[in-house]
This record gives C-alpha cells, structure tokens and sequence, in this order.
C-alpha cells in the first residue's frame, strides 16, 4: 500500500530535526576542541585546561561521571586529576598503580577500553572500583595518539545506564585525542621556554666567570703589587683593604654562578614520589598495597621541615597498621586545604589501639606536630563493627 503525503512529510521533518541535532552537537564539540587548543596554546596551566576539558566533557557526552588521569614522573602511577560528576570529589588526587590499573593499560596501549559493567571488572584497580561502584558502562580514551598518550579520559554511566553510542564514542575519542596533542605542544613550548632560560643563564654564568671574575683578580694582584711601593702605612692599610674587599666579591660572584647553574627540581613533584615511594615501600611489609590520595593543595604549599616530618609521620603511621594492626586494607590521603594546613590521614581495618599502650613512635609524631603548629588525633575508623585506627596528623604546611 502506497503511504500517505503527510506521513512522508512527517518522518522527513523528523529526519531533518535528528540531523539538525546531530550537526549542532557535532559543532558544540568542535567549538569545545577549539577552545582547548586556544588555551593550553595561549599559555593557560594545562591543569587549569584538563579541569575545563573534564567539566565540557560531561556536558557534552552525557556521562554521569567524568574522569581524567595523567601519569606521576616515572610512569609506574597514574594520578587522578580532574573529575566532575557523580562522585567526583571522592575520587580526585587518587592515585593508582599503572600496571594493575585500566587507565595505566590505555596509557601503555594508546587504545581505548570499552567496560560494560565497572563496579565488576576485575581488570579495574580495586581503590577505584570502591570508591566508583555506582558505575557501570565506561570508556576510556588516551589523551594524545597511540605512542604519545599524555593521560586518560574516562567517560561512565550510572550502573544500569545505556552504554555510550558507537557515534558518541567516536567524537569523544577524537576531541581526548586533540585535546592530547595541544597539551603536547604546551608541554613542548614550555620546554622550549625553559631551555632558553637555562641558555640565558648559562650565558650569564660564563660571562660573569671568564670577564668579571678575571678582572677583578688581575686588578687586586695589581693593587696589591704597589702596596709595597706605597710609603704612608695609612694609604697602603687601605689599599690591603681594598684587595681583600675584592676577593670576598670574587666570592659572592662564584655563589652567584653556582645558583646560577643550578637546575632546580619542582620540590612538589619530588614530595609527590616520595610519597609514592614510601607508600610502595611499606606495601612489602603490609603484603598489600594501601590506597592512596593525594590532594591537589599538595603542589608547592609544604615547607621543606613539614615535608621531611609528614614522610617520618607515613612511615610510621604505615609501620604501625604493618605490625600492630592486623589489617587488611588501609588507606593514606594526603592534603593540604584553603588554609594552609597539611593532613595526614591513614586509616586501617584492624584491631584498633588498645587503651592504656606504652606510645613511643606515636608520641614522637605527637610532638613534632605540635612543633609545627598542630596536633595528633587518634580514634576509631569508624568502619563496619567500628573497627581499626584512624590516624590523623594536622599541621600547617608552611610552618
Ligand atoms: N594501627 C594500629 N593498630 C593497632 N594497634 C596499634 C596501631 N598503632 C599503634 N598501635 C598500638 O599502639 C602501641 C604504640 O604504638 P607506637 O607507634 O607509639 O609504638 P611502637 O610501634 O610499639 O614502637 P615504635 O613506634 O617505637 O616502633 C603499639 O605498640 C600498638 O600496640
Ligand atoms: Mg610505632
């Protein structure tokens, strides 16, 4: 039977809108990609950009929960640095081991991985799995193209949710591949800044070395030459001063020079990986590895004495549920807030701390907190039955 006119009509104004959709949604992720590349180009802190990627993401493709995740230096974590969506705060500066880890296999491969069900995936890291058990269908991207993948987008789904469309995942791909290679260029250009600084500096060090500092020694050993010529002891004392003077000059300028070459290290990154490293470490002696987060505040607000003394507090925090506690999971975060004071927090699932114990590591973190402003809090974890220690050390980070 032929079909009527208006029904013909009908479904054809259907089409258009469902193509008109589909180009304004195409659009709205070109604009998107634009914007990235605009910024991470234009200088803007690719952290700054990667929380913006993240917060577009979940705009545009629908996802209840939007994850991204770059590498520490080294390779063997992968930190979790932006989020937004379902759960967002909870899983923000969680850190996960990258050969044990989804994200640390899209990382290696450069190709995205299709989950249907998250919350029981066995290939899913298990500090991430708890804390994101209410998904279900996800993806995950690389940022950047296979053999340069900077990080990982991942995009998910309340558990019972629609998986993501072939078409949508596609566009998603391309805008975490784009959005990969901008941040590649400013990682590069910043290099590149870098590089001409160190040259400048280089410069500078080697003309303060070969002129400055060799004229002022050939006129001091010529001063000095004349003092015995000089008959008033008086004009002669001054002109020994004189000389002396300009050899303690001669010494500042090769302090100079040496901070001059000197290539400073990012203390922040390298309180990161010591973290890392300690946290590693301790996993021997536990038999399992803690779960572990790191805030974002913890980038370059620690002073030097509070970050010797929280990798002391960790270590002994970590010895503690290793030895007395009997657990079988503990878990670290590691924070510093708006107002400046750094948090230790390590909780385990043992036995707790009987009352009335002989305390001597645990004192000793007492005090040196309270030597930097802030104190020691211990209590329950306050976990299923009540059981394990909580262990919390506060102190101001910049004390
Ligand atoms: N996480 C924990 N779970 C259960 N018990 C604990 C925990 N931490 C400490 N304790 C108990 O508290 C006691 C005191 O701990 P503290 O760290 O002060 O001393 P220590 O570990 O025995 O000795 P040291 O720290 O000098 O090696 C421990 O002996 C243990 O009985
Ligand atoms: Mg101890």
């Amino acid at each position: 039977m032929d079909r009527g006119p208006q029904v013909i009509a009908g479904s054809l104004a259907d089409e258009n809108a469902r193509l008109y959709e589909e180009a304004q949604r195409q659009h709205r992720w070109l604009q998107a990609s634009g914007e990235v590349t605009t910024s991470l180009l234009s200088g803007t802190d690719p952290r700054q950009v990667l929380a913006a990627v993240t917060a577009q993401v979940h705009e545009l493709s629908g996802a209840d929960l939007v994850v991204v995740a770059l590498p520490e230096k080294g390779g063997r974590r992968i930190t979790i640095t932006s989020a937004v969506g379902d759960g967002a705060d909870g899983v923000v500066g969680l850190v996960l081991p990258a050969d044990r880890s989804l994200p640390g296999q899209v990382l290696a491969t450069g190709q995205p991985v299709t989950i249907t069900d998250y919350s029981a995936d066995p290939r899913s890291a298990e500090a991430a799995r708890d804390l994101m058990g209410h998904i279900g269908p996800k993806m995950i991207f690389p940022l950047g193209v296979p053999g340069n993948v900077l990080g990982v987008l991942s995009v998910g789904r309340r558990r019972g949710g629609p998986p993501f469309a072939a078409a949508a995942a596609d566009v998603i791909a391309s805008f975490a591949a784009q959005a990969g290679v901008a941040l590649e260029l400013a990682a590069r250009r910043s290099d590149a800044e870098r590089l001409s600084l160190y040259e400048d500096r280089d410069r500078i060090a080697r003309d303060l070395h070969d002129l400055v500092i060799q004229r002022l020694y050939a006129t001091g050993m010529a001063l000095e030459g004349t003092v015995s010529m000089i008959v008033v002891p008086e004009v002669a004392s001054r002109v020994r001063n004189a000389v002396d003077a300009m050899d303690e000059t001669i010494k500042d300028i090769r302090a100079t020079i040496f901070a001059l070459q000197a290539r400073a290290e990012d203390p922040a990154a390298r309180l990161r990986s010591e973290i890392v490293d300690i946290v590693d470490e301790m996993a021997v002696m536990l038999g399992f590895a803690p779960a572990l987060r790191l805030g974002q505040g913890l980038d370059g607000r620690v002073s030097p004495e509070a970050a010797e003394y929280l990798l002391t507090a960790l270590r002994e925090a970590l010895s503690n549920a290793a030895r007395h506690a009997q657990a079988t999971a503990v878990e670290v975060s590691i924070e510093v807030d708006t107002a400046g004071l750094l948090t230790l927090r390590v909780t385990d699932d043992g036995t707790g701390i009987p009352a009335g114990v002989h305390r001597s590591g645990l004192r000793n973190l007492a005090q040196r907190a309270g030597s930097l402003g802030g104190v020691l809090e211990l209590g329950p974890a306050g976990g299923p039955g009540g059981h394990g220690t909580a262990l919390v050390w506060r102190v101001l980070a910049s004390a």
